[in-house]
């Protein structure tokens, strides 16, 4: 009886979590459509794909969303400066940057490492 209960409680726990998986995924992907929206003027030089098109812009395409945020904030803060960045991310809020962020570290890269021999 006592191991029905902790087994019943146990299925709710994993039932809870998962409800909860499947809610912070959908969130992750309305981020990410607001963060796609947002990265249209960002693609001039990064590139829609994320893979940047201006030679002195990095590719931000599979980027840590958590290291994204990190700069944008950074340059927004004023600790990391740059003459374009400083200004693109002035104008950006909170929402903003964490919405580019998962934008660009949900686009999927593939590396492939030169064949030297
Ligand atoms: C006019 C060109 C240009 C535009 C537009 C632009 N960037 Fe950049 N971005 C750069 C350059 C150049 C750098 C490299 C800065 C440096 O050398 O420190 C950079 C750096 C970054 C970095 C740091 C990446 C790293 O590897 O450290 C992030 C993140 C970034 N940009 C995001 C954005 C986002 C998001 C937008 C749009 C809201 C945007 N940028 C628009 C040119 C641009």
């Amino acid at each position: 009886m006592r191991n029905r209960k902790s087994h019943e409680g146990l299925a709710l726990l994993a039932l809870a979590s998962s409800a909860i998986l499947l809610l912070s995924s959908a969130s992750n992907s309305q981020d990410a459509i607001a963060g796609r929206l947002k990265a249209k003027p960002c693609s001039i030089c990064h590139g829609s794909d994320g893979i940047a098109v201006a030679a002195n812009a990095p590719n931000l395409a599979g980027e840590n969303a958590t290291y994204i945020e990190a700069q944008l904030k950074a340059f927004r803060s004023g600790k990391r400066k740059h003459h374009q960045m400083s200004i693109i991310a002035a104008s950006l809020s909170d929402a903003d940057i964490i919405n580019l962020a998962r934008w660009y570290s949900l686009i999927k890269v593939v590396a492939t490492t030169p064949d030297l021999d």
